[in-house]
Formats: C-alpha cells, structure tokens, sequence
C-alpha cells in the first residue's frame, strides 16, 4: 500500500503519562501522548496516543498540564498492553460521545504472562476500559490492522511488517510464556497488533510516534518510509522497547537511527536508561529527554533537551 502524503500543517506532541515526571506532573509506568496539530485540511485537530498505565497518573496530569480533553477527536491505541490503555473510557467521558477509537483487531484480546510455576498474569486492557465499556460512553471503535487515516495527513502504520533481522521480541525464561487468546484459542503472543502513529509536518519532514515499538523501532520507520515513500524521517518519539537489549542489538539501531537521518530522537518509556544515554551521547543534536509533561514541537528545539 503506498500512501498520497498530504502534509500536516504543524504538530505539537505533549507527553500526558510516562515513566519519568517533570516535578508537578506524575510519572507511572505507561505511556500516552496529546498531538495537537493543524491538518492537511487545515482544521485544528487533538489525537491521543494511548492513554497510559494509571488513570489516576492520566487525570492528575491532564488537569496539571490544563489541557482540555473535551475536544479530542480520537484515540489511537498502539497495542492492547494495560501500560497503554488504561484511561480510554475517562477520554471517551470527556469528549462526550462520539470520540473515535482506532485499534488493531487484536488490542482488546485477552493477553497474559505466564509465570515459571504456571501463574498467570493480566497483560491486556484493564478491567473497566475495555471495548463494551468504551462504546458505553459513546466511544466509535474501529477494528483494522490496515493503516488508517485518523485525520487528514496523520496515520497509522497499521501491522508493522516484521523485516530486520535483529529485532525480535525479548528473551523469556525457561518455563514462562506471553500469550493471546484469539477465537478463544490460547496462542504465543507476538503482539502483532502494535503500531504506530505518522505524519509528514510541513516544513519539518515525517515524524513518528511509537508506543512501545514490540515490532522493532527500525521496523516501524521502515514501514512509515515505506508507506510515505520518504527517503528520511525527521523524528521519532516514544517507546523503543531497548530495555534490556544486548550491546549488539542497540548499536544496530543506532546505525539504522543515522542511515534514516533522524534530527528528532525522543525516546521513553520501555527504551531504558542505557539505550536513552547511548542515544543521547550518540545524537546529542537530536536527542531530546521525554517525561509527563514534556512538550515537542518538532522542528523547533526545545530550550532544555535534559534536565
Ligand atoms: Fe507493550
Ligand atoms: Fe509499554
């Protein structure tokens, strides 16, 4: 599938939940973003990226930051892991009926870990923001692994082909297991439902916006390049999934990071904090630290890119 790329016309991204906090804000182990941008027709738009691991940590941000949520036109879910999806049902009540809901067919699936002693463990969308409880505050879901255009210029990857030779989901232990259940059949997980968010900023270039990259980050750009035949991304921002990667893995995706050209490199949640400083010593240019409450606005250098 090739994609005719309009251009958006700017982009803001601001980081509702992460890891890290900016003191005021809370820090929790999830993810979500607020993109407010001008689309390629021109008409003001505010996309959510996953809603985070704590809803509490999501409320309490979101009134700090005083950003009104009122007016969101859509969610995106990047993957149906509990860190991502925790306050779907809170962005649905604020938007008061008729907020869309874009996901893979698999996010809303029961998902867990299995444990050596065979314990298992909830992995997938919490209990209370789940697909009927979404409908039920006037929340428009749409199922697709095809990439979808939320708004005029802004789209999803849709499944992200898996093509690197090195990326690969992490190692479990002997004895443990992540699985999905799909037509009530339990199946190893691969977590084929992640994917990510892009846009081509006037001015800018493309810009890309991850969750948790299960797929593999040079994955996830190869797509987007693909999809928006460019020859370069501008930026990437979000989870890289390099926690707890060799030595090997990372310095691969640093080259592929240099060969893509990335100027903007905001890495967070799952990418860890060796990766993050290799990164930043490795891109010190372009590297810019992400946390609640951090705002981006690509192309423009933020005046403190660390604490
Ligand atoms: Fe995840
Ligand atoms: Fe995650």
């Amino acid at each position: 599938m090739l994609i005719k790329m309009d251009q958006i016309k700017n982009l803001k991204i601001t980081t509702l939940v992460e890891n890290l906090a900016f003191p005021k804000y809370l820090g929790q182990w999830g993810l979500s973003f607020l993109l407010e941008l001008v689309d390629a027709q021109d008409k003001l738009r505010k996309i959510i990226l996953d809603t985070g691991g704590n809803k509490k940590a999501f409320k309490h941000n979101v009134r700090a930051l005083k950003v009104d949520i009122s007016d969101v036109d859509s969610v995106v879910l990047s993957h149906g892991h509990w860190d991502h999806t925790a306050a779907t049902v809170e962005v649905a009540k604020a938007a008061g009926g008729g907020l869309k809901i874009f996901a893979h067919p698999h996010t809303f699936l029961p998902r867990f870990f299995t444990d050596k002693r065979g314990k298992k463990r909830k992995m997938g969308v919490p209990k209370g923001e789940r697909l009927d409880e979404i409908e039920m505050e006037g929340g428009k879901i749409s199922l697709t692994s095809e990439p979808t255009e939320v708004a005029p210029g802004v789209w999803t990857t849709g499944q992200i082909k898996r093509i690197t030779a090195f990326e690969h989901a992490l190692p479990l232990a002997e004895g443990e297991k992540l699985s999905i259940f799909i037509d009530g059949m339990e199946l190893d997980d691969q977590i084929l439902d992640d994917q990510a968010l892009w846009m081509n900023v006037e001015n800018v270039g493309p810009v890309v916006i991850t969750g948790c990259a299960h797929a593999g980050s040079i994955n996830t750009l190869f797509q987007v390049q693909k999809l928006g035949r460019f020859k370069e991304i501008f930026g990437l921002a979000g989870g890289t999934h390099l926690v707890k990667r060799s030595d090997e893995y990372l310095w691969k995706t640093v080259g592929e990071f240099k060969k893509i050209g990335l100027k903007l490199i905001s890495p967070c949640h799952c990418t860890g904090f060796k990766a993050t400083s290799i990164l930043w010593q490795t891109f010190p240019e372009a590297f810019v630290l992400n946390y609640s409450g951090r705002a981006i606005k690509p192309g423009e250098r933020p005046k403190t890119v660390v604490f």
